[in-house]
């Protein structure tokens, strides 16, 4: 209320005043794209799911309101936990109205499949980083004998029994391999998927749905074995931390010239990351289950070009851009798996980044003072960029459309205040006339 009228708040930012050096200690939360994949599967269970360290993001608030209109008993526990109950599912339709909010709608395809044989669900949205095929997807249901037709946005699979087959894949797909274990665990038979995914967060699902009984060999290599089994029990599982999150509040510390101690993390997993930071002048300790990451050096240039894991994560490519403008020369950085990942570098010019951007391969100018100034994030990872430009910018930065960051990162600018950043989130009233009480 202001002034005794109801204002509608419908506008958030991020306001950054730069310049500050991240110190301190933060902890890392549950992997989103673990998550997104791990909550709807335990719909294949035939009893209660717990799942623990569940990160507090939209997209996971995004499926537990489809979990929940479709008759799932879903319910957070305590802040990180939930507890699932899918006995009482009553529907395998998913319309858009209900999947638009959440980008991985498709894993509800590979477990309705699954569980019922059949699914009904509104194409993923076109996503900020070009257009998302599902192709590949579609092979993999296909090969186990499902019929799939995408009629007025919708896709239709069904199948009057699911049998084990061979697949190889055409394009190593994080989403497609998931979406076919999702669908052969309950297979008649086996199934073999070749040139699979190899992600930590492929690795997380097999392991949880083998601690509900199901018999999945090789996750994490390029070849998956899945022996189908007639039924799944539930099961107390935790999500593995988050190996992106982590890598953003590395690039964080070392844009800044920190000092920060990154808790509750794989360092397997962050493999790729630290390599690419150690030859761009940071240091990185590792620890059993934390890494701590410094800079008193210049930033080295450097060549990154992303690849699916073990190579260098697409999803870290707008941080690490953000932090070779401060290199000393120039950076080549080429981006390996999405078609049209550089969006946010025109955000960054606006700070005076120096970047020219031809195709999948952008060229960084080093040695580019930032300086703050009003920006959009234009997706989940170019969000979290622009929160790293703002920290090393001289002045003030504004973030719009902070949504995005907030689909994919648990509180970051309570993360980001409590290493010492001097950030805050606004609401800025609705531009329209205040309602009359
Ligand atoms: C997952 O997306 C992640 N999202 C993405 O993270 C991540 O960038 C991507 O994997 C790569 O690691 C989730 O896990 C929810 P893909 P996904 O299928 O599964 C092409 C983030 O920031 N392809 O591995 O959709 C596709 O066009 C998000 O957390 C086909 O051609 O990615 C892309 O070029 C952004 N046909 C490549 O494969 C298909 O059927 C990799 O896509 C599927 C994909």
């Amino acid at each position: 209320m202001i002034d005794g009228e109801e204002w509608r708040f419908s506008l958030e930012k991020f306001v950054i005043n730069g310049g500050c050096r991240l110190c301190g200690e933060v902890t890392v939360s549950g992997a989103k794209n673990a998550a997104v994949a791990i909550i709807p599967a335990a719909m294949l269970a035939d009893d209660i799911c717990i799942i623990e360290n569940v990160p507090a993001i939209s997209d996971v608030s995004a499926i537990i309101d489809i979990m929940s209109q479709m008759g799932v008993d879903i319910r957070l526990v305590n802040k990180s936990t939930l507890r699932i109950d899918s006995r009482n599912i009553h529907t395998a339709v998913i319309p858009y109205e209900m999947a638009k909010h959440l980008r991985a709608s498709y894993y509800f395809i590979g477990t309705l499949l699954g569980r019922f044989g059949q699914a009904m669900v509104a194409m993923p949205g076109g996503c900020d980083l070009g257009v998302r095929p599902i192709d590949q997807h579609i092979k993999g249901f296909e090969a186990l004998g499902a019929e799939v037709s995408i009629e007025r946005g919708m896709i239709d699979v069904s199948a009057r029994s699911l049998i084990g087959n061979q697949i190889y894949f055409d394009v190593v797909s994080v989403g497609a391999t998931i979406n076919t274990m999702l669908a052969a665990v309950k297979a008649n038979g086996l199934t073999i998927i070749e040139n699979a995914a190899k992600e930590p967060h492929v690795v997380d699902l097999a392991n949880f749905l083998n601690s509900m009984g199901a018999d999945v060999r090789g996750a994490g290599t390029d070849v998956i074995k899945i022996r189908g089994v007639s039924s799944l029990h539930g099961v107390d599982y935790a999500i593995i931390p988050d190996q992106i999150e982590a890598g953003t509040y590395m690039v964080a510390a070392a844009a800044t010239a920190g000092d920060v101690l990154i808790k509750n993390v794989i360092p397997k997993h962050l493999e790729p990351i630290t390599a690419k930071l150690v030859k761009m002048g940071a240091e990185v300790y590792e620890y059993d289950d934390a890494v701590r990451v410094t800079r008193k050096g210049p930033v080295v240039k450097g060549t990154i070009k992303t690849m699916p894991h073990p190579g260098f994560p697409t999803d870290m490519q707008p941080q690490m851009t953000t932090l070779l403008t401060q290199a000393e020369g120039t950076s080549l950085v080429t981006e390996g798996v999405w078609d049209n990942r550089f969006r946010y570098v025109d955000e960054l010019r606006r700070m005076g980044a120096n970047i020219q951007v031809d195709g999948k391969v952008a060229i960084v100018e080093g040695n580019t003072p930032l300086t703050g100034a009003p920006v959009k994030a234009t997706d989940l990872r170019a969000g979290a960029a622009m929160m790293i430009a703002g920290l090393i910018a001289t002045g003030r930065t504004e973030i719009e459309d902070i949504y995005h960051i907030e689909r994919g990162y648990e509180d970051m600018e309570v993360k980001l205040r409590s290493l010492g950043a001097d950030i805050k989130k606004i609401y800025i009233p609705d531009s329209a006339i205040p309602q009359a009480l």
